[in-house]
């Protein structure tokens, strides 16, 4: 799909559907609703008036032009009612008209960003709009190989502005970026709807080098003896049970000052999760291809931050494998020697994520890092607590988890914070290594990221557990159910405020 910003009389635009928008409550049209309805001889008025159309969040109405405008419709949508209209609730109309046009079969459609009210700031009211219509648009139709499935589809959104709005260089700015998100959302949610067997470790360093070279970053994947040099055992262990090679993939973005120290992304990469020899039930163990979300959401955003030229240096580790019970499986009661020096017994060969995650933060250090977050489908226990809403934020730094709850409010990927009190260290000792890897089912997020925790040093460190809102078996606004891409909105909105407060701070 196409996105243009475009200046012009929305009367005499050429489209095939006109977007415009009405809140509930209002007894008249407002803004471009307003405008349209002069020239269309009060047919959305009297839409309104005999309360056919109330405005009601996610609702809309069509209504033919005849000749009186060059649009042959208009889709009006609801807002909601004014005072609990926001961002969060704009991206889902857009998403939810977009789909009913495609619905319909039409092909393109304009928009109006003109409400009546200019609550918010055009150029993030312009971003809302474009980052709804597409992630709602969202469909893996890879493997469908039937016409109907494939048919409809929207290749034109055009934003119209007002002739003389002074925003006009806003709303493009808000539009661009949004393409840019979303693009890299639907990458993320790609890579986790491939089916595990076409998304093994080597493949997913592949997408992740493709990546690398048509943006310039750098890139590596190391192979299995690369890892056993640096001692990476506990990766190593989870990687046995499987024929596939198991994969450290690294991506550097250089935005910023040569010296400025990084923000290193580190994501799970399990890309299929059988839980090994600690063998998981059969039931829904398909949807353990999305066990790379963290890993998918890694490199979707160092994608979109190289895109957008954010002025900072990232780094990107995704530790990548399997976990099956092959016939060299790790087993419970093996204790594996960490990159750090730290020996983990194995109690449950299913708590796979935390090990590979511990060589991976170990190896963080290494880049003597600004701060580390970690995203990874860790626990099922974080499922249970938080839902499918929710991402579970654990951390060691205050300021770096402000930074991201303030991500989360403008971007509306939920997290939520689970405290990482040094009281349930006690449950993760082990009496024949350092620790073992599960501490039972009662906390099992908050002891999850305990044990990562260990293999953090002082380095300001923020853990993302996305076990919930990583795969979705219901649609949400805008996010169609299956792999939501979580994570990719947050990091680089994260990122964006970042780079502008060290801007400002240093000039
Ligand atoms: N990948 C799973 C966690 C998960 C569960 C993600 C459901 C998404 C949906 C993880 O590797 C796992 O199996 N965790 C175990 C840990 C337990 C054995 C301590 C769990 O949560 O059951
Ligand atoms: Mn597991
Ligand atoms: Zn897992």
């Amino acid at each position: 799909m196409d996105i243009t910003v475009k200046t012009g009389g929305l009367a005499d635009f050429d489209c095939k559907i006109l977007l415009v928008g009405h809140f509930e409550g209002s007894k008249t049209p407002e803004g471009a609703a307003h405008l349209l309805d002069k020239k269309c001889d009060g047919l959305i008025g009297e839409l309104i008036e005999e309360g056919d159309f109330t405005g009601e969040l996610y609702s809309s109405s069509v209504v033919y032009t005849g000749e009186s405008i060059r649009s042959r419709r208009i889709m009006i949508a609801g807002l909601g009612k004014k005072e609990e209209f926001n961002l969060e609730r704009l991206r889902g109309v857009f998403s939810k008209a977009a789909q009913k046009i495609r619905d319909l079969n039409i092909t393109n459609l304009a928009a109006s960003l003109d409400f009546g009210e200019a609550e918010f700031p055009v150029r993030e009211t312009a971003q809302a709009a474009v980052e709804g219509a597409m992630l709602g648009l969202y469909r893996f139709t890879r493997y469908k190989t039937l016409k109907k499935d494939k048919e409809s589809r929207i290749d034109e959104l055009t934003i119209i502005e007002n002739p003389d709005s002074s925003g006009l260089e806003d709303v493009r700015e808000g539009a661009e970026t949004a393409e840019i998100i979303s693009r890299a959302v639907y990458c993320a949610r790609d890579l986790v709807s491939t089916p595990s067997t076409d998304m093994t470790p080597g493949i997913l360093a592949e997408r992740a080098g493709d990546i690398a070279k048509e943006r310039n970053l750098k890139f590596e994947a190391l192979d299995e003896p690369a890892m056993k040099k640096l001692g990476m055992n506990a990766l190593l262990g989870v990687a046995r049970g499987s024929a596939e090679e198991a994969k450290l993939i690294l991506l550097e973005y250089n935005g910023g000052k040569k010296d400025d120290r990084p923000v290193v992304l580190v994501g799970k990469g399990i890309t299929f999760d059988s839980g090994g020899i600690s063998i998981k039930p059969s039931e829904k163990m398909d949807e353990m291809k999305s066990d790379m979300s963290g890993g998918a959401a890694v490199i979707g955003t160092i994608k979109a931050a190289a895109e957008l030229k954010i002025p900072l240096n990232v780094v990107g580790i995704i530790p990548a494998t399997e976990n099956l019970p092959g016939g060299r499986a790790y087993k419970p009661g093996d204790i594996l020697e960490t990159m750090s020096g730290l020996t983990i017994e194995v109690k449950n060969t299913d708590a796979e994520g935390r090990l590979i995650l511990a060589d991976a933060l170990t190896f963080a250090g290494r880049y003597s890092p600004a701060a580390i977050i970690d995203i990874a489908t860790l626990t099922g226990a974080c499922v249970v607590a938080l839902g499918d809403y929710l991402t579970g934020m654990m951390g060691t730094d205050s300021d770096l988890k402000e930074k991201i709850r303030n991500a989360s409010d403008t971007t509306g990927e939920k997290v939520w914070e689970l405290p990482l009190w040094h009281e349930y260290d006690e449950l993760i000792k082990s009496d024949v290594a350092d620790i073992k890897n599960t501490g039972g089912r009662a906390g099992g997020t908050i002891t999850a990221a305990l044990l990562l925790k260990r293999f953090v040093n002082d380095y300001p460190w923020v853990h993302l557990d996305i076990a919930g809102p990583a795969l979705l078996s219901k649609d949400k606004p805008y996010i169609p159910k299956g792999a939501s891409g979580v994570g990719v909105r947050l990091l680089i909105q994260f990122l964006m405020d970042r780079s502008r407060a060290s801007n400002v701070s240093n000039p």
